[in-house]
């Protein structure tokens, strides 16, 4: 035998704890926990709360490089776990038909591209700019609705007195107003935008959890929107879903389920999306008060510039989309120094790239004038975010027309009083109680 030296004894220490990433503290701040894993594991293999073993990516470069990798497929159907078995569990929660799955963030070219083509068409930053109008009117119609209710409620003698009233800004303005907003650009006529609203209020509320509803509105919203684009082929307006069944590009048109399809992504993509920006964006806001000043007086001297890159900022600094949507790996590939095999499922984590210290200084400040902000909140590459126009609108307006209307806003819970909604790609609050005088 031969001899050999005995092993030095270890004294590397232990690796620190990998923090919890899916638990109730997290989902208040997760931002420590993904500071933690750019440092140490910034291609990190995990186990999600659905049981799906899949890959997060914290790091802004490799974020950026993962978004555009041709590599990474969008469609479930390339999961190792098997398509229909992945389906139920990374798909759009309640959503089970095969004929509304296949849209824009499901898909790969050339069929993404030849969709993506045809919606542009339709859905065109012009038609973005003519809505600003109704825009505002819906603003300011939710605060009017929201001091009119308190003034009811104080009775006239507390009128102009020095009173303290209370809201929830997501019930009352946040959840509203994008859902209208998309409801009117869609041409879904006023009288049924209620159902819309309810629909839609059940969609998010029970998020990607097992309980019942989510399964029954989309169902219902699907049948809606079926028979909404029936009746628009016969009788066409100016309205996006006019403007969809229209759309063709050398001679290719969308068919009834594709427009089907569509019009339910842009409304699915749409408004918890544009919902957390408003309510994230005015948490944010209401806990950095010399930021809520300087947001207050962009609104009330009208100053475009500064509402802009406002918007940017905050949806940087905590933005809706906390994990961009699935994508799952068609053959092995290396991701910052990580092997991904075949059928793995990748999530960038959106949030934890635009707190990345090596792309941003100082990334853990809200900085609402910060110039050159190339922040991943409305993604990259050929999935970038179709809505971003539509978004910026509405949370530059929604924002200025709030910190204006109502100046003085406060929070009226703690924070580790507030409660976020579950589900993993999204990152918003369920309600945001707040006083106002
Ligand atoms: C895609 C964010 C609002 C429609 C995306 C993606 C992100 C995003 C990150 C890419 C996902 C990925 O690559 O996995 C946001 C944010 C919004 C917002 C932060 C609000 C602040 C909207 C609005 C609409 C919209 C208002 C439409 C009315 C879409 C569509 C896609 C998309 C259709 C898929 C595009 C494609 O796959 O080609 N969005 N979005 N979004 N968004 Fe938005």
């Amino acid at each position: 035998s031969t001899p050999t030296a005995s092993p030095a004894p270890t004294t590397q220490p232990a690796p620190p704890p990998v923090p919890e990433l899916f638990g109730w503290e997290s989902a208040a701040d997760p931002y420590p926990a993904y500071a933690w894993l750019r440092e140490h594991s910034p291609v990190h293999r995990t186990q999600l709360p659905s049981g799906v073993e899949a890959w997060l990516v914290t790091r802004y470069a490799d974020a950026r490089q993962a978004l555009a990798e041709q590599r990474l497929s969008k469609d479930p159907g390339h999961h190792s776990e098997g398509g229909a078995h992945g389906k139920g569990k990374v798909g759009i929660p309640g959503e089970r038909s095969a004929n509304l799955m296949t849209h824009l963030l499901n898909i790969d070219p050339p069929d993404h591209t030849r969709l993506r083509r045809l919606v542009s068409k339709a859905f065109t930053p012009r038609r973005v700019a003519e809505f600003e109008p109704r825009v505002r009117e819906l603003a300011d119609q939710l605060i009017d609705a929201i001091v009119e209710r308190q003034q009811d409620q104080a009775g006239p003698a507390a009128a102009g007195g020095g009173r303290t009233y209370e809201a929830d800004l997501i019930h009352e303005f946040a959840f509203p107003l994008p859902i209208y907003a998309i409801c009117d650009m869609l041409g879904v006529p006023a009288e049924d935008q209620d159902d819309f609203r309810d629909w839609a209020g059940m969609m998010i509320r029970h998020g990607g959890g097992p309980r019942g509803g989510v399964g029954r509105a989309v169902k219902k919203m699907r049948g809606y929107l079926a028979e909404l684009i029936h009746r628009k082929r016969l009788d066409p307006g100016d309205d996006l879903i006019s403007g969809l069944i229209r759309a063709s590009d050398h001679g290719e048109h969308l068919s009834e389920n594709e427009a089907a399809a569509m019009a339910f992504i842009l409304l699915f993509a749409g408004f918890e999306t544009t919902v957390n920006l408003i309510g994230n964006g005015t948490y944010a806001l209401l806990r950095h008060p010399e930021q809520r000043t300087r947001l207050h007086e962009a609104a009330v001297r009208g100053d475009d510039g500064l509402l802009a890159t406002a918007v940017e900022e905050l949806l940087r600094y905590d933005g809706p989309v906390e994990l961009a949507t699935w994508r799952f790996a068609t053959e092995p590939l290396e991701l910052g120094g990580q092997r991904i095999a075949a059928g793995d499922p990748v999530l960038v984590v959106l949030a934890s790239a635009d707190r990345d210290p090596a792309k941003f200084d100082h990334p853990d400040v809200l900085d609402l004038g910060r110039r050159d902000n190339q922040h991943l909140g409305y993604g990259h590459g050929i999935h970038y975010c179709l809505g971003a126009p539509l978004a910026r609108l509405e949370g530059q307006i929604a924002l200025g027309t709030l910190f204006r209307r109502l100046p003085g806003l406060q929070l009226a819970a703690a924070p580790e009083d507030l409660r976020w909604r579950g589900g993993l790609i999204m990152r918003g609050l369920r309600t945001l109680p707040v006083t106002f005088t």
